[in-house]
């Protein structure tokens, strides 16, 4: 059985300056034939991760490998990777044929191969009988696809989208992002996708990786990552929450708001400090006596599917509800919620569990 790793970082470190360490000691795997997410805050490093599996830049500490071998020190252009930028790069003085041609063009490939391969990418994005139209006559959406054309004609291994939807309306974007999907799947080549948009990453990807500062904050499948955020920076970033201090007593007992709760979670140091996640969806309306936790209605808006409800409990910490029942703004009422609707996060991650936990995901992976 061939190995179904693609990519490889090893603890890599990339620092532009002496300074700044924009990765820091991050370590992943990418799987062949699946898609990938890289998603985080402006800044965070996901453009940096992408221009180092294209080979644009050198790691400064660390390893990369493809397929197997140590790829640190081979130019871009001897990658089987091709990239979708932000902005196309399209050519405006070229017509659509001859942009999805030029690379193959620059690789002395015969005219009827390259008819025959330009034809064929064009079929993929759906653009059949676009091949003379200028670029400067095609939506926006058309040029993303028309980008995406020339970038697959190559038959990359692996294929980079650096925010490529981000300058299409939101109906477009949606289209688009079952467009890329399905266009994944039929050419069984792996997509590393970057967006800051969690709803896009939730709904696109295989596998995601939250990025923040650097680093990778959580790796895993969109229900993974939404259902069970590791710290509060991951909890915040995807969807919305309600984010509480508390302290881990045992395995499965957690306390906060002034009461203990059994939960599922186990694994924390005695006594340890901890931030406990609720999903606004996940709370259920009682009367004041009967829940949880009592607190005051403060607003509420309709949101089509259910109502937003924001509360505030004794100690003046908000509560966010999304309920089909609607409340008496001023009135009280009580939250009720499983003991698996409570997510127990790490508050101070130390370094050691860091790596003990991103070597416990490796491990969890190899034994797929
Ligand atoms: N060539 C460079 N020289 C110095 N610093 C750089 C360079 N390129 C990027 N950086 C810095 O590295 C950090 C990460 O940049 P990167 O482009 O990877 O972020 P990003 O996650 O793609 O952000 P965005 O969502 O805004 O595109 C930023 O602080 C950026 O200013
Ligand atoms: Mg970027």
């Amino acid at each position: 059985m061939s190995d179904p790793t693609i990519i490889r970082f090893d603890r890599v470190t990339q620092r532009y300056d002496d300074q700044t360490t924009v990765l820091d000691n991050v370590s992943f795997e990418i799987r062949r034939g699946k898609f990938y997410t890289l998603l985080g805050p402006s800044g965070c490093g996901k453009t940096t991760i992408l221009r180092l599996i294209a080979g644009f830049l050198q790691p400064t500490e660390g390893s990369i490998s493809f397929n197997g071998k140590l790829i640190n020190q081979v130019p871009a252009n001897k990658r089987q990777v091709n990239t979708v930028f932000q902005d196309y790069a399209l050519f405006p003085h070229l017509n659509v044929f001859e942009n999805v041609a030029f690379g193959l063009r620059v690789k002395k490939m015969k005219n009827e191969d390259i008819t025959r391969n330009v034809k064929e990418a064009l079929r993929f994005v759906n653009l059949d009988g676009y091949e003379s139209r200028e670029i400067t006559e095609m939506s926006g959406g058309q040029r993303q696809r028309v980008a995406i054309a020339r970038a697959i004609v190559n038959e990359p291994e692996i294929l980079l989208l650096d925010e490529p939807l981000s300058a299409l309306d939101l109906k477009l974007r949606t289209e688009m992002q079952y467009e890329l999907r399905e266009l994944q799947r039929r050419l069984g080549i792996t997509f590393i996708f970057v967006t800051h948009d969690q709803e896009e990453a939730l709904a696109m990807s295989d596998e995601i990786f939250v990025l923040d500062k650097g680093r990778i904050q959580q790796s895993g499948t969109p229900t993974d990552i939404y259902d069970e955020p590791i710290n509060r920076f991951v909890a915040d970033f995807i969807g919305e929450s309600n984010i509480v201090g508390g302290r881990m007593i045992r395995d499965y007992l957690v306390e906060f708001n002034g009461r203990r709760f059994e939960c599922v979670d186990g694994g924390f140091r005695p006594n340890e400090e901890v931030e406990i996640v609720i999903r606004p969806e996940d709370l259920e309306i009682t009367a004041a006596d009967q829940g949880k936790v009592k607190v005051r209605v403060d607003s509420q808006l309709f949101r089509g599917v259910h109502y937003e409800i924001s509360c505030y409990d004794d100690g003046g910490s908000e509560w966010l509800v999304h309920s089909t029942k609607k409340a008496a703004v001023g009135g009280e009422i009580g939250l009720q919620f499983d003991p698996g609707a409570i997510h127990v996060m790490r508050f101070g991650e130390t370094e050691e569990e860091y790596d003990k936990r991103l070597a416990a995901y490796q491990a969890d992976r190899d034994g797929d």
